[in-house]
């Protein structure tokens, strides 16, 4: 097992089985101990800074609940002061002076590929990546796998389809890392050829997982027992002309669901915009909404390893 204290944690290749095993366990024993105490006192004294400089709901805010339920303090870098990266000073400047106020811990959104582990060079104290840019989202990771384990009651031995923008989209990734540290597991892509997975995200799992690539979700849907549906990244189209061309070449819903004798579980990473229909939400299957309320209690986990708390 990793000894995750004091580490950075920027791609979700940084762990290993037994450590997210570890941090699964730990999670649980937190949201048991939480069911009687609202705020425990494992980092009590402890402070945690989001520096969060692209849109963020679920990752900010369950970061700051993790925190706040672990007795600890949070700072939020805050937009006005994202403002004053629009008077131009650098996201190197910004990391910087954050680290100089000497959080206990830095948790960093930024639009570029490749900045977390920018930040972390040059931040004395660990980073934690909570997305960049198009690159990974290694906690979101955390969450799903968590969240599979709690529903499935295990990892090994499934087949997931990734499904929406898998191109532009760095939950797919991250996702497919950590599923490539447990064992026989299949990932099915899903998407128009235009926003199939990225070829450096197949490099990485080649040999690991047993993967394909199809463009329609009829075909497989019976087969999974995760479907895993993202949302067009609007944000990182070039050209907006074909995000609009390609926004609605696929959305899951109720009628389109009610054709198949086996509906897998479904996840999402949220928000949703088109792709899954509220309609869904009424199924038994219907998971992204616990998916996001396990975002806290890994997160506490995973803050709780790394300050060594
Ligand atoms: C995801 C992200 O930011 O990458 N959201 C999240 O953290 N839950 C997915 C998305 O924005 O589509």
């Amino acid at each position: 097992m990793i000894n995750l204290r004091g580490r950075d944690i920027i791609s979700s290749l940084d762990f290993d089985r037994e450590t997210l095993e570890h941090l699964f366990n730990e999670a649980d024993k937190i949201r048991e101990e939480l069911r009687s105490r609202s705020i425990l006192d494992y980092c009590h004294g402890k402070i945690m800074i989001t520096v969060f400089l692209e849109p963020s709901t679920r990752t900010r805010l369950s970061f700051q609940f993790a925190m706040i339920k672990l007795g600890g303090i949070v700072v939020d870098f805050g937009l006005e002061q994202a403002a004053s990266i629009a008077k131009g000073e650098s996201f190197e400047d910004t990391i910087r002076m954050v680290d100089g106020y000497d959080p206990d811990i830095i948790v960093v959104r930024h639009k570029e590929p490749g900045s977390a582990l920018r930040a972390a060079e040059i931040a004395v104290r660990p980073v934690i990546n909570a997305g960049d840019g198009w690159n990974e989202h290694p906690t979101q990771a955390l969450l799903d796998l968590y969240t599979i384990k709690r529903e499935l009651g295990r990892i090994d031995n499934i087949t997931i389809g990734i499904m929406g923008d898998l191109k532009y989209g760095r939950t797919p990734s991250s996702l497919s890392y950590a599923l490539s540290k447990f064992e026989n597991v299949k990932i099915i892509y899903i998407a128009p050829r235009e926003l199939q997975i990225r070829r450096e995200v197949l490099e990485k799992i080649d040999g690991l997982v047993e993967w394909k690539m199809v463009e329609r979700v009829e075909e497989v849907i019976e087969r999974l027992d995760v479907l895993y549906v993202t949302r067009l990244q609007k944000e990182r189209f070039t050209d907006l002309s074909e995000y609009e061309r390609l926004r609605g070449s696929y959305q899951i819903s109720l009628n389109l669901l009610s054709k198949f004798k086996k509906i897998p579980i479904i996840m999402h990473p949220l928000p949703r915009v088109d792709e899954l229909s509220t309609d869904v939400d009424s199924l038994p299957q219907a998971k992204y909404f616990t998916q996001a309320e396990n975002g806290v209690y890994i997160r506490a986990a995973l803050i709780k390893e790394v300050l060594g708390a």
